[in-house]
């Protein structure tokens, strides 16, 4: 996390202000359970240490000023016009939760806030989510002192923000995380009642390395909903013999076997078959790291990712490479793709001892076989959002 003190210097020079106050909220990445919370099912993220801290002070008038340490310019948006800025380049998953908490009914005043990213950019590590998340304990702690911070509600919020303000179909996972984390725990979320519960995650001698393919993710957005819309057809198939479920989430593994049958579409029956199996690796893992069995942790990672390759079709031609390279070096537990897929990260659990050789072979034989220059970050867990002084 950027310096605090280089942080109010720089707000000072821009705002004029000192009485300045500090959020923050982290970034994410997901162990196991991928494409599993838009339908109701199970997921195991960590909230890592990066993340976005805002800087925030009250303005006299009704206006919401935004800018960043990275940008130039500033957002001045009236708070009575929110309306018009859901389509901005910059700023509207900020004024987006500012728009959210006044419909859920939290007061929000003039403010000035500056922002601080650590989370790179585009790497599917939820930097969104760290902004709506830091935005909106911001808001609601400078605005609502009387109020406790309801932090499911906090996430929900944010989660708004993102699929109806800004237009963003997202599931609950990112910014449940970022909100929720705990160092040194993953969260165990169930993604249609949201109850969790926090697993350790002792690493002992081992890190989490996360690689950044670096390829652009053009098709992401249209292929999430793509998917999203055949794991909905299944659905729609699978009550016909399970009148029951609601969401993919409710059916298990052995429920689905007695009747997969009746999906005819092979393409619908392959994600179908991937949603129920990785919700049943999620609830695998949660003894297993109970027990801190990491060896067998990292097997549940490499089926996750064979899943989302062979089944769900997400991972492609980069994300399969790091994976592939990964799993050549001695050292390695585990690797999968992480997030939404079709670019982004891989997260691989790697002995101490065998970080700079990951880094060198995967690095090379990545660059080879796809002429991208991954970047690699071994990266902590973290807790959730929260004020800083
Ligand atoms: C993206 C979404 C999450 C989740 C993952 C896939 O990161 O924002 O809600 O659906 O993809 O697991």
């Amino acid at each position: 996390m950027t310096n605090i003190t280089d942080l109010k210097r720089k707000f000072m020079e821009i705002f004029h202000d000192e009485q300045v106050r500090f959020f923050y909220s982290p970034g994410r990445v997901n162990l196991l359970g991928e494409h599993t919370d838009y339908n109701g099912g199970y997921v195991l993220p960590v909230a890592l240490n990066v993340g976005t801290t805002v800087c925030i002070s009250k303005r006299e008038d009704s206006k919401i000023c935004l800018t960043a340490t990275d940008l130039a310019e500033r957002v001045c948006a009236g708070i009575e016009n929110l309306d018009a800025y859901r389509k901005i380049k910059w700023g509207n998953y900020q004024l987006g939760v500012a728009y959210e908490l006044l419909k859920a009914g939290y007061k929000v005043g003039g403010c000035n806030m500056l922002f601080d990213d650590t989370v790179p950019h585009g790497a599917g590590l939820s930097s969104s989510a760290a902004i709506e998340c830091a935005t909106g304990i911001a808001l609601i702690k400078v605005f609502n002192p009387e109020k406790d911070v309801d932090r499911v509600e906090l996430a929900l919020l944010a989660q708004r923000a993102e699929n109806q303000f800004v237009g963003v179909n997202c599931g609950i996972m990112d910014q449940f995380a970022s909100v929720m984390g705990k160092k040194n725990n993953a969260i165990f979320l169930n993604c249609k009642t949201l109850d969790y519960q926090y697993v350790p995650l002792n690493l002992g001698d081992y890190v989490l390395v996360i690689t950044n393919t670096n390829k652009k993710r053009s098709l992401a957005d249209s292929k999430y909903n793509e998917r999203r819309s055949e794991c909905e057809k299944g659905l729609e198939i699978l009550k016909k013999e399970l009148p029951d479920i609601t969401c993919l989430g409710d059916v298990t593994v052995e429920m689905y076997e007695s009747v997969k049958g009746i999906i005819d579409d092979p393409i619908i029956e392959k994600r179908v078959r991937h949603v129920i199996y990785e919700d049943d690796r999620v609830l695998k893992a949660i003894d297993i790291l109970n027990r801190n069995d990491l060896a067998e942790f990292g097997k549940l990672m490499i089926a996750s990712h064979e899943s989302l390759r062979d089944l769900y079709e997400v991972t492609g031609k980069e994300l399969d490479t790091l994976f592939e390279e990964a799993l050549k070096v001695d050292g390695v537990l585990g690797s999968r793709m992480t997030g939404a897929g079709f670019g982004g990260c891989t997260v691989s659990i790697v002995h101490k001892s065998a970080v700079e050789e990951f880094k060198a072979l995967v690095g090379k034989n990545y660059t080879e076989k796809t002429g991208l220059v991954p970047d690699f970050y071994v990266m902590e867990t973290d807790d959730g959002s929260r004020e800083i002084s």
